[in-house]
């Protein structure tokens, strides 16, 4: 993750930090969205994809250079398996039928979470996707599968304490720049916006550590219904959002003016 320098701060705060460069979306309510129709969960799911779609396009319209979504948690396993199986096989057939047009408009794809536990085949795929996608500077999209800000974490302490323990690096020499390095959003900037759709107002295992100093937004409109407008209710509330990181409104005021 780039680290919060000073000047970022200062941007963040100032007026065109108004717009987030980097939203996470823990994408929530297909089941419900379903059931509200009388219809299967998984018919929730496939909507869910449509609404991932018009999300990487509106999130382009936007200039949003960075969406993360969450698109299965490391808990997400619980569910019956007949559910799991078919939202990893969604996940699958959507990568297969969306990766050309992303690279076509300039995507660079980045999948995070612990992979090893999905079929070799997706795993292949997924690593073909983020090759093929590269050099793609348009927008940066990433999808966190069988991912938990826990087990980032953990990953991420216990790559580090091997370091300790061979004598590469000195106890002291773990900072939070050394963490954020190690941690599988290295290469992206903190979220700015945080959007949690299908009304629920917790964090369920997202990215715990890198949520430190994001804004949050809660809506009740479930996922397959989050369109254009519901992201512009989104960035209208990060827009009247005062970023303090820790000063005084008159600390900010007086950086904007600078
Ligand atoms: C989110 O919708 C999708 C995933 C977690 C994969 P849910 O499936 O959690 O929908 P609800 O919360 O049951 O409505
Ligand atoms: C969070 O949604 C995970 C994803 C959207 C992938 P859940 O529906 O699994 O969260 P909980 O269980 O209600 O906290
Ligand atoms: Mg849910």
């Amino acid at each position: 993750m780039l680290a919060q320098s000073d000047d970022s701060i200062s941007s963040a705060t100032s007026g065109d930090g108004k717009k987030p460069r980097h939203i996470a979306v823990i994408m929530d309510g297909n089941g419900r969205w379903a059931r509200q129709r009388g219809l299967p969960r998984v018919a929730g799911h496939r909507r869910g994809v449509d609404a991932v779609r018009n999300m990487v396009s509106n999130c382009g319209k936007s200039d949003i250079p960075y969406l993360t979504l969450f698109a299965f948690s490391s808990e997400n396993w619980r569910r019956p398996t007949t559910e799991v199986k078919l939202l990893i096989e969604l996940l699958s057939s959507t990568l297969d039928s969306e990766l050309m047009k992303m690279h076509e408009h300039d995507i660079r794809l980045r999948v995070i979470g612990d992979l090893s536990r999905f079929p070799k085949r997706l795993q292949r795929r997924i690593e073909d996707a983020e090759e093929l996608t590269r050099d793609n500077t348009a927008m940066n999209v990433t999808i966190a599968i069988n991912y938990g800000g826990r087990w980032d974490i953990e990953q991420t302490c216990r790559v580090i304490a091997e370091r300790v323990g061979r004598g590469d690096i000195e106890p002291q020499a773990v900072t939070s720049e050394l963490i954020e390095s190690h941690l599988s959003t290295s290469d992206l900037p903190e979220p700015d916006l945080f959007i949690r759709t299908g009304g629920e107002k917790r964090i369920s295992n997202f990215l715990l550590w890198q949520l430190a100093y994001t804004e949050l937004f809660f809506t009740d409109v479930y996922w397959p219904d989050f369109d254009a407008n519901s992201l512009k209710d989104a960035l209208d509330y990060f827009a009247g959002r005062e970023r303090r990181y820790g000063q005084t409104g008159e600390q900010i005021a007086s950086l904007a003016q600078a």
